[in-house]
């Protein structure tokens, strides 16, 4: 029972806070907790678990204040939760479909639970009840709930609700002990009068202390994040080179690597601007994104935006040439040239590169042949300070849900497995975070 909220307990609130039993929140005037700042909260992908008890019903309140404050919640019943609220008013506030079956085909189909266990960046189970306090304590799976929580690698936060004996009980206590060891934290409960008529602590902790809690931690972690603080600016998808109104020079790049670069930089706390080629992707929330379309677009968006930037990632596959003239109307047949003139575009990469005051700088280098060779070759020609080379071909690299990477740099090397392309934007990310830390400090 020795929870200890880090969040800022601000004027009377604080004195109130010195003279409070110190595992309670009760005491909390409900306005002051209102007003505290739940702006961590922003853009966070929170799976909220409710199992039985009288308190489910504060579940919603929670759903609507995580909400509120910007998160994306999904909601996981468990057959008792159920009992008490039903998960058409979770799906209303949530606005999002909810789960309360692990065996449950349809939803399968969806959002596989595997999925959900993999999508979710916080856990909170509130109310959480004694049984599933045990079953969370002893590694148990046997639903829905238990299997997410054990599936996922999200911190786990439980807000305990239910009788004060039961709470009190050396089981119970010996369970929390278990859980706080392995880093969940315990929300509550708060003291005060129970369900039954009687008294004593057992109380779910207010949803607005709880939302207010998640925040902290969400504030915090970004900050502690490896990347926090950190700007970080990348380029993505392909652009286009007109030849007329209706016809453009491509490639087929789908920037989907660039846009789970953005979220894995997001992830690990910076602040992300995303210059995107003409894609099909929705923004990674929080990222701050220009759409360009050419060459020269991209290019004079990249230059002003990397002034602000610590890193730079150039993920995008910028059209190496531009038709020499662009016709201002479509072309007819007859009017078609048998040659289509070129002429060569800036090369981005290598002009932020070149700048006094540069950023961090990281290319990819789509390779056919002679990885290694042609890769290392560009991380010299370019002045880069990391290179991530794939291989590309018909169904490699380029357009796929999936990718591997050998990364270079000076003095060192990596090779980064086949994986989902965010999979594997995370682990680039982490590489990235720890060659710029020991360049930034000159190690
Ligand atoms: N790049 C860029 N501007 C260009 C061309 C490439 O910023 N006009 C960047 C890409 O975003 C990538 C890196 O340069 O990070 C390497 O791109 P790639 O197409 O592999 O290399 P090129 O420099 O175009 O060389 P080549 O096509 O001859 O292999």
């Amino acid at each position: 029972m020795a929870w200890k909220p880090s969040i800022d307990l601000r004027g009377p609130l604080r004195q109130r806070r010195a003279n409070a039993n110190p595992v309670s929140l009760h005491h909390f005037l409900p306005s002051a907790v209102a007003d505290m700042d739940l702006q961590g909260l922003q853009h966070r992908r929170i799976l909220l678990g409710v199992s039985g008890g009288i308190a489910a019903y504060k579940a919603c309140e929670l759903t609507r204040r995580l909400r509120e404050a910007g998160a994306e919640v999904r909601v996981a019943l468990t057959a008792n939760a159920a009992r008490f609220v039903t998960p058409l008013t979770f799906q209303a506030l949530s606005g999002q479909p909810v789960r309360a079956d692990l065996w449950d085909e349809a939803a399968e189909m969806g959002m596989g639970h595997l999925e959900l266990a993999r999508w979710a960046q916080r856990i909170v189970i509130a109310p959480a009840s004694a049984d599933v306090i045990a079953k969370l304590a002893h590694g148990f799976a046997d639903d829905l709930l238990t299997t997410l929580c054990l599936a996922s690698e999200a911190p786990l936060a439980i807000a305990p609700a239910m009788n004060h004996r039961m709470w009190r009980h050396p089981a119970t206590q010996a369970n929390i002990a278990t859980l706080r060891t392995r880093g969940v934290a315990i929300l509550g409960p708060e003291d005060g009068p129970l369900a039954e008529g009687e008294s004593g602590p057992g109380r779910l902790m207010e949803p607005q202390a709880i939302a207010a809690v998640l925040a902290q931690q969400e504030s915090t972690a970004r900050a502690n994040g490896r990347l926090g603080g950190v700007r970080v600016l990348i380029d993505a998808g392909p652009t286009y080179e007109d030849i007329d109104p209706v016809r453009f020079l491509g490639n087929r790049s789908s920037g989907r690597m660039g846009f789970a670069m953005a979220q894995a930089a997001l992830d690990a706390g910076a602040q992300v601007t995303l210059v995107a080629g003409p894609v099909h992707l929705s923004t990674p929330p929080g990222a701050a994104r220009i759409d360009v379309r050419s060459a020269r677009e991209m290019r004079e968006a990249v230059v002003a935006a990397a002034v602000e930037a610590d890193i730079f990632i150039a993920t995008a596959a910028v059209a190496d040439w531009r038709p020499q003239q662009a016709s201002a109307h479509k072309l007819k047949k007859g009017q078609a040239a048998d040659t289509l003139s070129l002429i060569e575009n800036p090369d981005i990469l290598a002009e932020v590169a070149a700048r006094a005051n540069r950023p961090f700088v990281v290319g990819f280098a789509a390779e056919t042949k002679d990885l290694e060779r042609n890769a290392r070759e560009k991380l010299a020609r370019k002045k880069l300070d990391v290179i991530a080379a794939n291989e590309v071909g018909a169904d490699r690299g380029i357009d796929t849900d999936d990718n591997a990477l050998h990364l270079y740099w000076n003095g060192g090397q990596q090779m980064l497995a086949r994986a989902p392309k965010p999979q594997l934007a995370s682990a680039l990310i982490d590489r990235i975070a720890t060659l710029y830390a020991s360049r930034r400090d000159g190690r």
